[in-house]
């Protein structure tokens, strides 16, 4: 139902991006608002304005004086005082990494972390990846039945940002679970009984970083954080230890979280339909963009936020000074002025890559090339080895529930028939 807020906002009471229906289909959510009437409406179960068309969202992105980006990893519940205090005294202050700054404290943390994703240094990547993705599909070589997120769109980008980072394997898993935190925390709506767990976990995650920073100094590696330490080692004003480990913070997460789900959304959506399967068996080179248009149709960041830093219009909507904002990337990339049939999941869609799946302006996401990569190469090794591969009937699909990482938590296919 639409009603009118106090700032002449329209209001869909109803609209709860937590809300067992909206995280099972969100499209069907979407497709049931009125859209093009209100294309920017406040939601009070979350209390931020949701925006939906493609040029707001753009301009929400590029304009970072009007819109801040420190609203990025805020939680959306308060948080108890007791959970508060084993956050602080862990080290997570309220804008904890480089997502969430302004300049230019963004800048002084971007900057370092962007020479690790330069695109020769990520191409550099491409025998590694292709090798982890092969050793994690032999394990699975002669399974009739497996699922696909367990056994590569999980392993692969952890192990690949996690190496990059210079984490011991044995440690993976551990840095696993606390992303899971992590997400509940900074995008999830968790109760206060579950909050200290998490604060605690939250703590013990950042200690877990300090720790390997320190550890690195003395012995140095063939990794991102012995790189940054050679900066530092240069001169300390310019990226200190703490900033050293903050960086490794948002890596650690940002790196395959969002790889997960892209790589989980891609096998999903091309197995939907068993001819776009079939397309890209006998056309590997259509991977790219199959990506790309899951990407688009499917992101696996559907949401990202910012604040107002003073009032501000945006789609007709006078919005007040700290007006906090849902950027529901998912429906820009669906906005029919942009993308024409945007509901049609066309891999030979000549503008997909407009899409707004990895930010825009000052934040675009730096680790694009890399995420991209890893998806194009899980898929190419998954169709050389399983040409015949299928959705397995009648599965129900999962997701975490939280506002901005999206993917199936498991996709069981079959791969039976296959030479
Ligand atoms: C593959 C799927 C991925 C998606 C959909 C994605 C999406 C995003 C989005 C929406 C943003 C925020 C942009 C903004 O505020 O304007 C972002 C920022 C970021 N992403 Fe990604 N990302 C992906 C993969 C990765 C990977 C693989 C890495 C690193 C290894 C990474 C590292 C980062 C970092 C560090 C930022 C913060 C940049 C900044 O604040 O300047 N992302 N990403």
């Amino acid at each position: 139902m639409t009603t009118t807020g106090p700032t002449g906002c329209p209001i869909h009471a109803g609209f709860d991006p937590l809300s067992p229906e909206f995280l099972s289909d969100p499209f069907a959510v979407m497709a049931a608002l009125p859209l093009s009437e209100t294309p920017v409406f406040y939601a009070p179960s979350i209390d931020y304005y949701v925006v939906t068309r493609y040029a707001d969202i753009e301009r929400a992105f590029r304009d970072p004086a009007t819109y801040s980006a420190a609203a990025a990893q805020a939680p959306l519940v308060p948080i108890v005082p007791e959970a508060q205090q084993i956050l602080f005294a862990g080290g997570h202050r309220p804008a904890p990494s480089m997502v969430s700054l302004d300049e230019p404290a963004h800048a002084r943390l971007r900057k370092p972390a962007a020479r690790a994703f330069a695109v020769k240094r990520v191409n550099d990547m491409l025998p590694t990846i292709r090798r982890v993705a092969a050793e994690l599909l032999d394990a699975v070589r002669d399974a009739r039945e497996f699922d696909v997120v367990g056994a590569l769109a999980f392993p692969l980008p952890a192990t690949i940002v996690f190496s990059l980072m210079g984490v011991p394997e044995r440690d993976h898993p551990q840095l696993k679970r606390w992303c899971g935190y992590r997400a509940a925390l900074s995008w999830g709506r968790p109760a206060p009984a579950d909050q200290v767990e998490i604060a605690t976990n939250m703590a013990a995650y950042r200690a877990y970083l300090r720790g390997l920073v320190d550890a690195k100094v003395g012995e140095r590696g063939n990794d991102l954080t012995s790189d940054l330490l050679a900066i530092h080692d240069e001169d300390p004003e310019r990226l200190t230890i703490a900033e050293i480990a903050s960086i490794l913070f948002s890596l650690s997460f940002a790196g395959h979280e969002t790889t997960t789900g892209l790589i989980g959304n891609t096998v999903r959506r091309l197995l939907e339909d068993p001819s776009r399967w079939d397309a890209i068996v006998s056309d590997p080179d259509l991977i790219p963009a199959a990506v790309e248009e899951s990407l688009r149709f499917d992101p696996s960041v559907p949401v990202w936020r910012r604040v107002t830093t003073r009032p501000a219009v945006l789609g007709g909507v006078d919005l007040p000074e700290g007006a906090r904002l849902f950027l529901w990337l998912a429906a820009g990339n669906r906005d029919p002025s942009v993308f024409p049939e945007p509901d049609r999941f066309d891999m030979r869609r000549a503008n997909a890559d407009q899409h707004l799946a990895f930010g825009k302006g000052l934040h675009y996401c730096l680790g694009a090339n890399m995420g991209r990569l890893e998806a194009r190469i899980a898929i190419e090794e998954l169709a050389r080895r399983f040409p015949r591969l299928r959705l397995v009937d009648g599965q129900r699909l999962d997701f975490h529930p939280n506002i901005s990482f999206r993917g199936p938590q498991r996709l069981l296919v079959s791969a039976t028939g296959h030479p």
